[in-house]
């Protein structure tokens, strides 16, 4: 399959394979809760849902943003660099709002909103993903990473969550953070960033129970995804790739992962109709790293 081509998502066989009694034992549940939901079909479907993701001039990013416009979503794609927001778009075929802007910059959230509520007039979904890797142990590295760390990580995506809050309130929308495995492992060498992902991880279990039941809030968390993240690492050529190696060799898969096998699961929760009772969860989309 290549790259723009995406299959429609399916849920586990189990569920579409399940024995008639089960079956029979769900509808009564419907049936005594009093409402019932138009069938899905169960297939993942984000259609004319507005949905604003940042860091989407590449990598993991640029990938949800395609996988979202596949599946029907109405795409606000956000980084600092306008070039490769619209190489992202040309990938696309959906309606798309394009917002250049620097998630350090005070009034760059507000901004983000505004935009996707004048073009879609709602916003169902927000994708925080826009990332920074500073790696380096303790003893070399320089405090400021850490600063820039945070802001990149852990404030821009708050300010946003609080920016797009009364929009995702009024429709019942969700938040995907994609934080990272180095949230949930010990990380020597790279502890800053993990302490800026673990932030993350946090927050997204207390929101998901602060907001719920308005806003679902969850987190996916990769292991090692080839993008242009570990060109800039802040370590040297041969560092970067001893550790690349060292990725490979705790990942019980065997593999990086690819950019679409992280979209994919950002598309599976954002969708109320297949995960609409999952808030506050930390999924590791990681070959097993974490395991
Ligand atoms: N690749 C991995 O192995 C891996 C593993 C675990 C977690 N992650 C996480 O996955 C996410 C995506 O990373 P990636 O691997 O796809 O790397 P990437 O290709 O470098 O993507 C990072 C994106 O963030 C945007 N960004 C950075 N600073 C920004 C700022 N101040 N304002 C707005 N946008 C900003 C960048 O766009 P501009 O430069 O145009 O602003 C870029 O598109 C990150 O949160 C990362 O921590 C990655």
């Amino acid at each position: 399959m290549g790259r723009g081509q995406h299959r429609a998502l399916r849920p586990p066989t189990a569920s579409r394979r399940s024995l008639p009694h089960l079956r029979r034992a769900r509808c009564a549940d419907r049936r005594h809760l009093g409402r019932r939901r138009a069938p899905t079909g169960g297939v993942v479907s984000l259609a004319g849902r507005s949905v604003v993701v940042t860091g989407a001039g590449s990598g993991i990013g640029r990938a949800i943003a395609v996988q979202l416009a596949a599946q029907g979503a109405l795409v606000t794609v956000v980084g600092r660099r306008e070039t490769a927001l619209k190489e992202t778009v040309a990938q696309l075929d959906a309606e798309v709002e394009i917002v250049a802007a620097d998630l350090c910059t005070p009034d760059s959230a507000d901004r983000i909103i505004d935009a996707a509520i004048d073009r879609f007039g709602r916003v169902d979904g927000l994708v925080n993903n826009a990332g920074l890797a500073r790696f380096g142990r303790i003893d070399e590295v320089d405090v400021a990473d850490l600063d820039a760390l945070l802001a990149v990580n852990v404030r821009g995506p708050a300010q946003l969550i609080k920016a797009a809050l009364p929009h995702l309130r009024s429709v019942r929308g969700s938040i995907v953070n994609v934080t990272s495995v180095a949230g949930a492992l010990s990380m020597p060498g790279r502890s800053y960033y993990g302490a800026s992902k673990a932030a993350m991880n946090s927050l997204t279990r207390s929101l998901a129970r602060e907001l719920a039941p308005d806003v679902r809030v969850n987190a996916v968390l990769p292991g090692p995804v080839d993008t242009p993240m570990w060109q800039d690492l802040g370590l040297s050529p041969m560092q970067t790739e001893l550790l690349r190696r060292d990725m490979v060799a705790g990942t019980p898969m065997g593999r990086f992962g690819e950019e679409d096998e992280i979209a994919r699961w950002v598309a599976c929760l954002l969708d109320p109709d297949f995960a609409g009772w999952i808030t506050g969860v930390l999924l590791p989309v990681d070959g097993g790293r974490t395991t």
